[in-house]
């Protein structure tokens, strides 16, 4: 009867619908289900310490079963007292559940710190993964993607809320309270079929009229996000060693920790707001929990009192009634949404870091040997689908040769470094190397053949050793690209000394010193088989005498490589095969020094002005030009 009349209204369903009813809802069940970042973190649990979880779980419904197995020793004792029989078994029983009890607590504890912390190893593990496995650099700099970012990194710093290793002890506990529920509605069965169903009932409708309470839903509004991340900027400016100079000389001791204060507020008022109890919600809840109970407790008293219960059962049932109360709303709610949170973060990231630090898949040919040709043609690239920054970009660079890029701020040089190095691909047009699209290169090989020092170069704290040669090299030849780049004598020339102050004998470098090393860098993979040496601002830190010298250096040890260089320093430039002027993205002037010089363009006239700056440096006003009437020379200024 009943299962006919579940087929017929499956039946209804179906119609309804036009396909088949029952699939669809039990599978619209579990999609909502498996989309529930609850489902996900547990799911994430069970991957990240598959043992230490099957433990946690055993835990947590063998201290849920026991508070409804000390009832059952309570009601035992008191009929055991009733008739006046041996209380010896309800004693043991009860004893031994009490005991039981309070050693599962501590127990539990130690398992949800290990699991905590194996789960948080595993959460960064997976977004190392996830960042660093993708050839591309798009992903990193997506703003769309930066607060799942910031959360996948930052969770476990105990900013947003406990690290794992404490919530999980939080998740635990409100666990063991639902499972203590569930548990007590089932003995209440020994009473009246009814009477579950109605506390479950009551006690379970506070989670669904509590719920804007349990969960943070405005977590990811871009108020949020953009009030996190002032809150974490001023904490950084704060205490990190870098804006620590301005702090100081400016006096903003004040104004930064002002400035902490509001955002770090702001950030807790919109917390509070959108996960305060509503008055509303929490008056139905009483109503509903208060009539809920009031029935059940009066059908027990009532059936006590027409002689249907003795007072063992009485006992055990009015215990369990008001152990229904554990499936409450509360901690559970709140512990799970902050532990959950970061895995759902993890999840949303891996998905979309595949795509955005994607490059156009090639044909994986090998690299090229030795100096190689490189080829523009008509590239154009926007960030982003912004403002373009190259566009109609066109240069040959013969292969073994050098060629210089100039031109002002954000005409797009680095970005050509970038592109040549493949960590985007162009959004029209090709790159050709030795003929070879540069997509159709497998980037991995290509990278190999390729080295440079970048405007931003990374400065490693460890050894000088791994400095200079991240993936390895012999160690005379890590000294004789030192040497190429004027470091002989850094860190003491021992390979070992650690470039930090941090560790023990470490040592720190002044700026100049670092881009001195960041060549080396780039040196020591030209000398272990890289034929394209790209060079963004190698010598924007070096002293003027160190500058020439070192760049005379630099080109005769890549001799053998085709050499890009990216430089203001125009007494670098023009040392260059040839030079490249570029603005708004495309090429504007391209010869060597001297046919730059006679064209008088671009290039002249910041070659000028920078001359005429260096003679001011050098020795006072320089000496005044006049025309052939007589007339002061007065330099356009660009
Ligand atoms: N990661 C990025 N995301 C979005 N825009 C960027 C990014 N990097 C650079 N840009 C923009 O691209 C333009 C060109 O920047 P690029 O760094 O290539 O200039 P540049 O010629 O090297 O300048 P500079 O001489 O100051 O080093 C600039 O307008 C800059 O704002
Ligand atoms: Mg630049």
């Amino acid at each position: 009867m009943f299962r006919s009349r579940i087929l017929s209204l499956s039946g209804t369903i179906r119609d309804q619908n036009g396909r088949n009813g029952e699939g669809t809802m039990v599978g619209r069940v579990l999609t909502t289900l498996r989309a529930r970042q609850e489902w996900r973190f547990f799911r994430a649990l069970r991957r990240a310490a598959p043992a230490w979880a099957v433990a946690w779980w055993a835990l947590v419904v063998l201290r849920g079963v026991v508070p409804a197995g000390v009832s059952v020793a309570f009601g035992w004792l008191v009929d055991a007292v009733d008739r006046g029989g041996s209380l010896a078994g309800p004693l043991t029983l009860t004893g031994v559940l009490f005991t039981v009890s309070m050693v599962l607590h501590p127990m539990h504890q130690l398992v949800s710190a290990n699991l905590g912390s194996r789960m948080a190893d595993h959460l960064y593990d997976r977004l190392m993964d996830a960042t660093v496995e993708q050839p591309g650099l798009g992903h990193l700099e997506r703003p769309e993607l930066a607060a799942d970012l910031a959360m996948a990194r930052d969770f476990d710093l105990g900013m947003m809320g406990p690290p794992l290793s404490i919530s999980m002890d939080f998740v635990a506990n409100g666990l063991v309270q639902l499972v203590i529920g569930f548990a007590a509605g089932l003995l209440l069965f020994g009473f009246t079929w009814w009477a579950p169903f109605a506390l479950l009932l009551a006690w379970g409708s506070t989670h669904w009229l509590l719920r804007e309470s349990g969960v943070w839903k405005d977590r990811n509004t871009d108020e949020v996000r953009t009030a996190q991340r002032h809150a974490d900027y001023s904490y950084r400016l704060a205490v990190d060693a870098g804006p620590g100079k301005e702090l100081r000389l400016f006096g903003l001791a004040g104004w930064v920790i002002d400035r902490f204060v509001a955002t770090r507020t702001r950030l807790y008022d919109l917390q509070f707001h959108a996960t305060r109890l509503r008055e509303r919600s929490v008056a139905t809840c009483l109503a509903v929990v208060v009539v809920g109970n009031v029935v059940v407790f009066w059908a027990i008293a009532r059936a006590a009192t027409d002689g249907d219960l003795s007072t063992a059962r009485v006992v055990v049932f009015v215990q369990a009634a008001i152990g229904v109360s554990a499936l409450a709303f509360g901690g559970l709610n709140w512990a799970l949404d902050g532990a959950a949170a970061p895995v759902a973060a993890l999840e949303r990231l891996e998905a979309a870091v595949a795509p955005a630090g994607a490059l156009c898949p090639g044909g994986g040919s090998d690299r090229p040997s030795g100096a190689a040709e490189l080829r523009f043609h008509d590239v154009s690239f926007a960030y982003d689908e912004g403002r373009a920054v190259l566009d109609g970009f066109d240069l040959t660079v013969p292969a073994g040769s050098s060629i210089a890029i100039v031109g002002v701020n954000g005409a797009g040089k680095t970005t050509l470094a970038k592109l040549l190095c493949r960590l985007y691909d162009p959004t029209g047009g090709r790159i050709e190397i030795d003929g070879v699209a540069l997509t159709d290169l497998d980037p991995q090989a290509w990278r190999r053949h390729v080295t440079a020092v970048f405007q931003d170069f990374v400065r490693f704290e460890m050894s000088l050793r791994v400095n200079v040669a991240p993936a390895g090299a012999p160690d005379e030849v890590i000294r004789a690209a030192l040497a190429d780049a004027g470091a002989s004598d850094l860190a003491g020339g021992d390979l070992d000394t650690v470039l930090s102050k941090g560790y023990p004998g470490g040592t720190d470098l002044s700026g100049g010193q670092w881009q001195r090393i960041a060549l080396a860098r780039a040196l020591c993979a030209v000398r272990m088989g890289a034929g394209v040496l790209l060079l963004d601002e190698p010598t924007a830190q070096l002293d003027v005498r160190g500058e020439a010298e070192i760049f005379e250096r630099v080109l005769a040890a890549a001799r053998s490589t085709t050499t890009v260089l990216i430089s203001h320093r125009f007494s670098t430039v023009r040392l260059a095969d040839r030079i490249c002027v570029m603005d708004a993205g495309r090429v504007v002037e391209l010869g060597s020094h001297d046919e730059l010089m006679e064209l008088g363009g671009r290039y002249r006239a910041l070659f000028e002005l920078q001359a005429s700056r260096f003679s001011l440096d050098a020795g006072g006003p320089a000496e005044p030009e006049y025309d052939e009437d007589g007339r002061e020379v007065i330099r356009e200024r660009l």
